[in-house]
C-alpha cells in the first residue's frame, strides 16, 4: 500500500495523448507510460523507495549458509501500477541479481547508483495494472554505518546473522520499495542448514528439514513498513505460547541472550498494561528474537521486536510501544520519526508511572533540572537527515509529558487510543498529528507545538510548565 504518491513530479512535459486514427487503448497506454521514479519522495532520502508503484505483497525465499556467509534469494513482489509505467526501480542494496521475471516473462534490467535495481518490462504496465517481479539474486549482503549502530546484514558472535536497520532495512537482504510509506503483507521462506533455526516475524508456518537443511515458513497478513521486516539466523532456543487473547507468541533466544529470560517472560503483562493505555494490541503475533550480539540497539520488527544483548525490561516496553506507534501508524517521511519515537519512550514512563508507582511530574522536573543546554537542541519535528534519532528519546518524552499536562488526562488519552485506531495499517506526518491533537483540544496548540517541536532551546515557560506541571 502507499498512502502517498505524491513522488516528485516528472520534468518530461505532459503529453496530451492526441488518439491517432486507428490506434489501439493498448497502443496509446504504452506511448503515455513514463518511468517511476527512483524515490518515493521523502525529504531525507531522495532515493529511499520508488515511485509510480504501490508494493503490496512481498514472496521472499532466502537461502542463508552461516559458513559461506552467502545469501541466496528469490523474490516476488505483487504491486500495483499507480499511473502507465515503462519502467520502475526497486531497492536493492549489493548483491548480484541473476534474472527478473515480470508477470514470468524475463526482462531486462540495470543497476544504478548504490542502491537501485531498474526494471524495463517489454511491455510497458497500464495504470492500475496489477504485475508480479520476480528477481533471483546472490551475494553477502551489506551493512552501513548509522548515527546509531549500523544498518543491514549483521554476523552474530555464534557465526548465525541477522538483517536490523533504521531507516533502510528491507533493501539489504530483498528487492523492495524500502520505504515506510509503501507498506505491503510479508511471507518468508527461510533454508539454513540443518542445527541453525530462521525466525522472523509473523505467525510461524510449518518447518521441515530434509538433506541437510531446515526450511521455514513466516507470514505477516497485515502492511508492513520493509524496516519492521527482519531474518535472523542463530542457534535459536524457541519457546512459543499463546497469550489469553489468543495472539501467539514466540520467543527466539540466541546464546548470550540468556540474561534477558527473566524479562521476555512478562511479555504478556507488557502487551496488557500498554493496552490499558493505548487500546487493542494492533499486531496479529508477539514475542521477540533475543540476540547475543551488541550492536547498540533494538528494533520494533512488526509483532516480533529485536533485541540486542543490551536490552532491558524498558527496551521491551518500548518496542512493544511502537507496535501502536510506527508499525500500526507509521510514518509518512522520516522527518515524523517522533511519532514513533517520542511515544514509545513515553511509554517507558508510563510503565514506571503504572507499575512502580513514579511520580512523572517529579520525574520531568528533576529531568529539566539535570539536562545540559545541548539536550534541548535538537528539534523533534524535521531534525534533519541523519539526525532523525537525536532528541525523540529524551526531550522527546519531556515533551509527551508536557502535552499530557496541556492537553489534561481526558483529551490526552483520547489522542493517544485514537491516533494508531484512525490511521489503521496506515501512513501519517507529524503536521497531521498536531492537527488530530487540536482538533480533539479545540483549540489551536501552534505555540505549544512550535516551542516543544518545531525549535531547538528550551521550550518557554509557559509551555514548559504548562497547566498543573
Ligand atoms: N527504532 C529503534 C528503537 O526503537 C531505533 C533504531 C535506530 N536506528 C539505527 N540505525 N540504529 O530503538
Ligand atoms: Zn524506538
Amino acid at each position: 500500500c502507499t498512502s502517498g504518491g505524491d513522488e516528485p513530479r516528472s520534468t518530461a512535459p505532459q503529453r496530451t495523448p492526441a488518439t491517432s486514427a486507428g490506434e489501439s487503448a493498448g497502443a496509446l497506454q504504452q506511448r503515455r507510460a513514463e518511468p517511476g521514479a527512483p524515490g518515493i519522495g521523502d525529504p531525507y532520502y531522495p532515493e529511499a523507495g520508488n515511485g509510480g508503484y504501490d508494493a503490496q505483497d512481498y514472496d521472499v525465499s532466502v537461502r542463508y549458509d552461516p559458513d559461506s556467509g552467502v545469501l541466496h534469494g528469490d523474490s516476488t513482489m505483487t504491486a500495483r501500477a499507480t499511473k502507465p509505467l515503462s519502467r520502475f526501480n526497486l531497492d536493492l542494496r549489493g548483491m548480484t541479481v541473476e534474472s527478473v521475471h515480470v508477470d514470468g516473462v524475463r526482462t531486462r534490467f540495470d543497476r544504478e547508483g548504490a542502491h537501485e535495481l531498474v526494471i524495463t518490462p517489454e511491455r510497458a504496465k497500464a495504470g492500475n495494472q496489477r504485475f508480479r517481479v520476480r528477481v533471483q539474486y546472490h551475494g553477502t549482503p551489506e551493512r552501513t554505518a548509522s548515527g546509531l549502530g549500523s544498518n543491514g546484514w549483521h554476523r552474530t558472535p555464534s557465526g548465525g546473522a541477522f538483517a536490523m536497520g533504521e531507516p533502510p532495512s528491507a533493501s539489504f537482504w530483498y528487492p523492495s520499495n524500502d520505504h515506510p510509506r509503501d507498506k505491503a503483507t510479508f511471507r518468508l521462506t527461510a533454508r539454513v542448514p540443518q542445527g541453525w533455526t530462521a525466525v522472523s516475524i509473523g505467525r510461524e508456518e510449518q518447518t521441515t528439514t530434509r538433506d541437510g537443511w531446515t526450511t521455514s515458513r513466516w507470514v505477516e497478513p497485515e502492511p508492513v513498513a520493509g524496516y519492521l521486516t527482519t531474518v535472523a539466523i542463530d542457534r535459536f532456543d524457541v519457546t512459543r505460547r499463546t497469550l489469553d487473547d489468543g495472539t501467539p507468541m514466540v520467543n527466539a533466544f540466541a546464546p548470550g541472550s540468556e540474561d534477558l529470560r527473566p524479562e521476555a517472560r512478562r511479555t504478556g503483562e507488557i502487551v496488557r498494561f500498554l493496552e490499558s493505555r493505548f487500546g487493542d494490541y494492533p499486531a496479529t503475533t508477539t514475542g521477540g528474537i533475543y540476540l547475543g550480539a551488541d550492536i547498540g540497539y533494538a528494533l520494533e520488527t512488526q509483532g516480533r521486536p529485536t533485541y540486542d544483548a543490551g536490552a532491558t525490561l524498558s527496551t521491551i516496553v518500548h518496542e512493544l510501544a511502537h507496535q501502536w506507534y510506527g508499525n500500526e501508524v507509521s510514518v509518512s517521511s522520516w522527518a515524523d520519526i517522533c511519532l514513533n519515537e517520542c511515544f514509545a519512550s513515553y511509554a517507558q514512563w508510563l510503565w514506571d508511572e503504572g507499575k512502580e508507582g513514579a511520580d512523572l511530574d517529579v520525574k520531568y522536573h528533576k529531568t529539566v533540572a539535570a539536562v545540559t543546554e545541548e539536550f534541548w537542541d535538537p528539534p523533534l519535528y524535521d531534525m534533519g537527515a541523519g539526525d532523525e534519532f537525536q532528541g525523540v528519546y529524551g526531550k522527546g518524552i519531556l515533551a509527551m509529558h508536557a502535552l499530557r499536562r496541556q492537553l489534561g488526562e481526558e483529551a490526552f488519552w483520547r489522542v493517544m487510543r485514537s491516533w494508531p485506531r484512525e490511521h489503521r495499517e496506515g501512513n501519517a506526518s507529524w503536521p497531521e498529528f498536531e492537527r488530530f491533537v487540536e482538533r480533539i483540544y479545540g483549540r489551536s496548540l501552534d505555540g505549544f507545538f512550535a516551542e516543544w517541536f518545531h525549535r531547538s532551546g528550551l521550550p518557554d515557560e509557559q509551555y514548559l510548565y504548562p497547566g498543573t506541571l
